[in-house]
């Protein structure tokens, strides 16, 4: 699938600075010229946002764990045919406050579910689109817990998991990292937010995307 725009998806564990460093980069694409999309998975449309708030309610303790992967893909699926694509075919820069790495990161590594099964499902609710380049925001579970302390918010179902859980997301980010090295490009998350963005920079222009 070759397009006009540019998908840039952005991953990591809560709190490591991913909408921070979504922000920072659409700001640097548009100073550049550029039409810029910002999304959040899952969330944007109108269907994703009510999936959204099923999927982070701490109401629903109980839910099944193939329950929730089959409603993460069914929300990207809607993101990805109302939202990107159309814009990929524009031109425009699409950024994207997680995607699929986070199922295969929380799903398959965190709950464990069969790999397989979460990268079929994943492909298929990405329509098959693959991110032109996914930042990786490495931090422990330990720094995660104090930022999200910090920012005051309250804990949603998937960050009220344990401490082990989390660390076998990380691990699975850095998996993921490991499989696709030219699409993913891990940045140390305690570095401070500008010299995170600098990184972000300067692999952009590597890439010749600035
Ligand atoms: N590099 C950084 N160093 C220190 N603090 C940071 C850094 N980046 C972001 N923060 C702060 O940490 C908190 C979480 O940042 P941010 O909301 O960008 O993370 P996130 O990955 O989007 O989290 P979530 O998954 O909960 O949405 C915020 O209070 C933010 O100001
Ligand atoms: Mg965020």
């Amino acid at each position: 699938m070759d397009h006009k725009g540019l998908f840039l998806t952005f991953e990591g564990l809560d709190g490591c600075g991913k909408s921070t460093q979504v922000h920072r980069t659409a700001s640097l694409f548009r100073n550049a010229g550029f039409d810029v999309l910002e999304l959040r998975d899952p969330g944007s449309t109108s269907i994703g946002e009510t999936v959204r708030e099923i999927l982070l309610n701490p109401k629903y303790s109980t839910m099944d764990a193939v329950t929730e992967l089959l409603l993460f893909a069914v929300a990207r699926s809607q993101m990805v045919a109302e939202l990107i694509l159309p814009a990929l075919d524009k031109g425009t820069i699409v950024l994207s406050d997680r995607f699929y790495d986070s199922t295969t990161a929380y799903q398959g590594y965190g709950r464990q579910l069969n790999l397989e099964l979460v990268l079929k499902l994943n492909a298929i609710g990405a329509h098959n689109l693959v991110p032109n380049l996914t930042f990786i925001f490495d931090i422990s579970p330990q720094l995660s817990t104090e930022r999200m302390m910090l920012s005051g918010k309250l804990p949603d179902r998937l960050e009220n998991e344990k401490m082990t859980f989390h660390e076998r997301v990380r691990k699975g980010y850095l998996e993921i990292a490991q499989k696709e090295p030219t699409r993913c490009c891990i940045i140390d998350g305690k570095k401070s937010e500008e010299a995170i963005q600098e990184n972000i920079y300067h692999e952009l222009i590597r890439r010749k995307f600035l």
